[in-house]
Parts: C-alpha cells; structure tokens; sequence
C-alpha cells in the first residue's frame, strides 16, 4: 500500500480472521516502533510480541477494553519503566504513541489490523508476560487480519469535522 493509503485506511481492528501472521511481518510490525522517534532519541520502551493463545486469553482480561486480544493472531506489549515525575510521564506516553501509530501504519501497509487497549491491571499484565515490578504494561496492540472488511482508505472516517480541528494561523 502507498504511505497515504496506509495511514487512510488504518482503523481499530477488534475482530479478526484466526490466521496466523508471519513472523516475518510481526518482526516488521514491532521495528516500525523500534524504529519511531523519541524524545532525546532515548527509546524508553519495550517490545513483546505474544502469539500463544493461552497467553493472548489471558492478557484479555487486563482491562474491559481488552477483550478483542483473545481472539487476535498476536498482541504487542507495549513496556515503559515507571517514572517519578509528571514530565517523565508525560512525555513517555507522548514517545509510546508515536511508536504504536508506526506500528499500526506498518500493519495497515501489510493488510494487517491493530487494535490497541490499555492496561488495568498490571500486576496481572507483568505476571503474564514477565516484566519487572519497576515497568508498566502501558498498552497492547492487537494484531491480525480483519474478519469483517479488508483494509482499505476509508472516505469518510468518523472524526469531527475537518475544518473544525485544522486551523491557519489563528486558533
Ligand atoms: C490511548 C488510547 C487508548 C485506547 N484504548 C482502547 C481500549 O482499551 N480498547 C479498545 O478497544 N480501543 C482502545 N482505543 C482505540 C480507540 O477507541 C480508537 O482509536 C478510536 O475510537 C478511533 O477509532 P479508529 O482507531 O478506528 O480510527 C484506544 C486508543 C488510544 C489512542
């Protein structure tokens, strides 16, 4: 897929086919994330690719918007270490966005869906894939080929309207 047509026809996938995804794409996948820029270039994050289905099962029940990982060929773990102060915070989460959105672009490209949760219960997140007390599981990225539609530049996606949020020099 062309870049534009990647990133128009990217949407939150929650249902998909139980075809696996090669590993040669999942690895494709995870290094546009590694590959992501980050503040000060400091790449405070981790990557954990999970395709065992028993695990997948398990890491569905972190969070009540988590559920689509059950069924998902794969979820990506997204680790960052736990930070003291709000700036730290702050600008991690801006790093792991960017991360997962190259991500999720890199699947669309491949005709591949994403679906991203968040994490509730993170004892349980770090148990079930063997992060350390001092690391968060800050989001999981599900990830498989959509059972409903193939991907494809959606015309009219649901978004406010365009000339509402894209403004010229003057807020
Ligand atoms: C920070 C963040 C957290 C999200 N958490 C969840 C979640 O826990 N479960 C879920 O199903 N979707 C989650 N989403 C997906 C959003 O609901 C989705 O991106 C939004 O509705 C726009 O839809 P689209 O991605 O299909 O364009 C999250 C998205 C972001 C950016």
């Amino acid at each position: 897929m062309e870049t534009w047509d990647a990133i128009r026809a990217r949407r939150n996938v929650r249902t998909y086919r139980p075809d696996p995804v090669s590993d040669t794409d999942l690895h494709r996948i995870a290094e546009a994330g590694w590959r992501a820029p980050s503040a000060g270039n400091r790449q405070h994050w981790d990557f954990i690719i999970v395709t065992d289905r028993e695990q997948l099962r398990e890491l569905s029940t972190v969070w009540r918007g988590a559920a689509h990982i059950a069924g998902a060929a794969a979820a990506i773990g997204m680790v960052i270490p736990q930070y003291d102060d709000d700036r730290g915070r702050l600008i991690s989460q801006y790093d792991l966005g960017q991360a997962t959105f190259a991500m999720m672009v890199a699947a669309a490209d491949l005709g591949i869906g994403s679906g991203h949760s968040a994490v509730g219960d993170q004892e349980a997140a770090r148990k079930i894939l063997g992060v350390p007390e001092d690391h968060d599981v800050a989001y999981l990225l599900g990830i498989g080929y959509p059972a409903d539609r193939p991907l494809k530049p959606i015309v009219k996606p649901n978004r406010r309207p365009i000339d509402e949020v894209i403004r010229r020099d003057h807020w």
